[in-house]
């Protein structure tokens, strides 16, 4: 697609009252146009009040759903988000041009959905989610290669179960901000915010 058609598809914010079907919309149109459209930065707050940020994998997403992402409890962010449940989310589609901020609640799924997703993934990443201990200190990586292997013999034959630790968080949105990025940096910016229960909506300056 050429960039101005792009821009047109993008820009449906006078259409839209709810940010979820911009998002929706924009969502479909990265999946064609983009290598990685599931890549989000998470940003949370840190356990010393500083800002921290990292990629993680948009899973699902819906209405009532959230943005949901799955990791491991072990992990700095998950002790974060236990910590502060705010967070913010962070899409950057480059070849459509379409930032997304979403700020939003995170909440962990139940169990049973982070089954059915962790029944989905490969069998080596369902291995490695056993063989590492995230975000802890790791003396060599070669230490989590071996773990890695003892583990793949310990499971030969055999299913591999969701770790007890390995669950995913949903993301309910309180924010949305979209911007379309332009070469003339006039990037079209829009914030939908909740009030009382209803999505306003302001263009921003960019
Ligand atoms: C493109 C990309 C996608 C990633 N997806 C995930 C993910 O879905 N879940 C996850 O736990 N880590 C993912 N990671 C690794 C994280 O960025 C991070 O290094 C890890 O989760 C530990 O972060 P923490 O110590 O802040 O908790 C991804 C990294 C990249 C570069």
């Amino acid at each position: 697609m050429s960039d101005a058609k792009i821009e047109k598809y993008l820009d449906i914010f006078e259409l839209c009252q709810d940010p979820f079907e911009v998002f929706s919309v924009w969502y479909e149109i990265a999946k064609k146009e983009e290598k990685n459209p599931d890549a989000m930065v998470l940003s949370t707050v840190g356990l010393d009040g500083k800002p921290n940020s990292r990629f993680v994998l948009l899973k699902r997403f819906g209405k009532e759903d959230g943005f949901i992402f799955f990791t491991s409890l072990l992990s700095r962010k998950s002790q974060e988000i236990e910590k502060n449940c705010f967070v913010s989310l962070l899409f950057w589609w480059e070849n459509t041009g379409g930032q997304v901020k979403v700020r939003g609640k995170a909440d962990r799924v139940s169990e049973k959905e982070a089954d059915e997703y962790f029944n989905t993934r490969p069998r080596t990443a369902k291995i490695s989610a056993w063989a590492s201990q995230q975000s802890q200190p790791l003396k060599s990586y070669e230490e989590l290669l071996e773990r890695f292997e003892r583990l793949k013999k310990e499971f030969e034959g055999k299913d591999v179960p969701r770790p007890p630790y390995w669950l995913g968080f949903r993301v309910i949105p309180f924010e949305y901000e979209f911007l379309i990025y332009t070469q003339e940096r006039l990037h079209k910016r829009i914030l939908y915010y909740l009030q009382d229960g209803v999505w306003k909506k302001t263009y921003l300056n960019p």
